[in-house]
């Protein structure tokens, strides 16, 4: 029987409250729009609810308020098969809100973020959870917690022995010597032009921010390019992963389901590229519908959105 994958994700949790508008707002616009749902959201947690759809066993590690909200977070997680013994509650403080518009004509967003309970995440949370994290084939990282307990579990992982897929998201400042313990970092064009300095317009902008990463100590790096594909580079191999042709509803979460696709696909031991493909396909199944934890797509799903791309690049040779 095929080994199951195990990933630990140490990051978010988020209550989403989303609402469809006729084109994003301008600075200080209000605009009118509808239809408005409430959903399960926060970086972390969509990663590894993306991670346990596609089969994986997830460690979360996560940090909500003492709340309904909170209360609907072990829900989420215990039906989709996600252990809460690491749900870490916290009297004091709300459960993390995330607000969302997204443009109902293409699915671009906005999200502005209420952190409340994730930013009392700590390094000795991360530490106290070890005897979970040991034996995981990688370790997926967001930056929607304390720098401090990324750092944390960044060293936790190097003194276990586990491979770190860090998502830059949302961009923060980082100790530069981190950048030296990951093993595939995953900015889109916005967190790599940050990240580097270099206004990402083009794939060719893309390579060179990859480059410039790569030269700051990591060891290979995925950049999402939103309706441009993909990026991947790692010391051997550079390659462009155009865009699938899908619909797209709503992109909030699409890189979510990027990096927890990664993240299966590196722990089955999948090459980069391979990985990358995967996740590319991951994302494109994910933006066909609204939400975030809720789009994330299962196995099946991802494997026939790539089957029938593989079909239609046979069709047009
Ligand atoms: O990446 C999408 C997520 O960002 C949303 O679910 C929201 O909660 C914010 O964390």
């Amino acid at each position: 029987m095929a080994k199951i994958p195990k990933i630990a994700v140490i990051g978010s949790y988020m209550t989403d409250l989303v609402t469809m508008v006729p084109r994003l707002p301008r600075r200080g616009e209000t605009i009118a729009g509808g239809p408005f749902f409430m959903g399960s959201g926060g970086k972390g947690s969509n990663q590894a609810i993306a991670l346990a759809r596609l089969g994986a066993e997830v460690v979360a590690v996560v940090s909500v308020g003492a709340d309904d909200f909170g209360k609907a977070a072990l829900e989420l997680f215990k039906n989709e098969g996600i252990g809460t013994g690491r749900v870490l509650v916290r009297d004091g403080y709300h459960t993390g809100m995330a607000l969302i518009v997204v443009d109902s004509t293409n699915g671009d967003n906005q999200i502005a973020i209420a952190p409340g309970a994730n930013e009392a995440m700590t390094g000795a949370d991360v530490e106290a959870a070890e005897a979970d994290i040991a034996g995981s084939d990688c370790m997926l990282l967001q930056l929607e917690i304390p720098a401090p307990a990324v750092k944390a579990a960044i060293d936790l992982a190097g003194r276990l022995g586990i491979r770190v897929i860090l998502n830059p998201a949302p961009y923060r400042e980082l100790d530069r010597g981190l950048y030296r313990k990951v093993g595939i970092l995953t900015p889109n064009e916005h967190e790599a032009g940050l990240i580097t300095g270099i206004g990402i317009e083009s794939v060719k902008d893309a390579r060179m921010a990859a480059e410039k990463i790569m030269s700051m100590g990591c060891r290979a790096v995925v950049i999402t390019l939103g309706g441009n594909g993909v990026l991947v580079m790692d010391e051997r191999t550079s390659c462009h992963l155009p865009p699938h042709g899908v619909k797209v509803t709503d992109t909030t979460g699409a890189g979510d389901s990027f990096n927890g696709a990664l993240a299966y696909s590196i722990a089955k031991g999948m090459s980069l590229k391979d990985a990358a493909a995967f996740a590319n396909a991951a994302a494109a199944v994910s933006v066909t519908r609204r939400g975030t934890a809720a789009a994330m797509p299962r196995l099946d799903e991802v494997e026939a959105l790539m089957a029938a791309q593989a079909a239609s690049c046979r069709e047009s040779r």
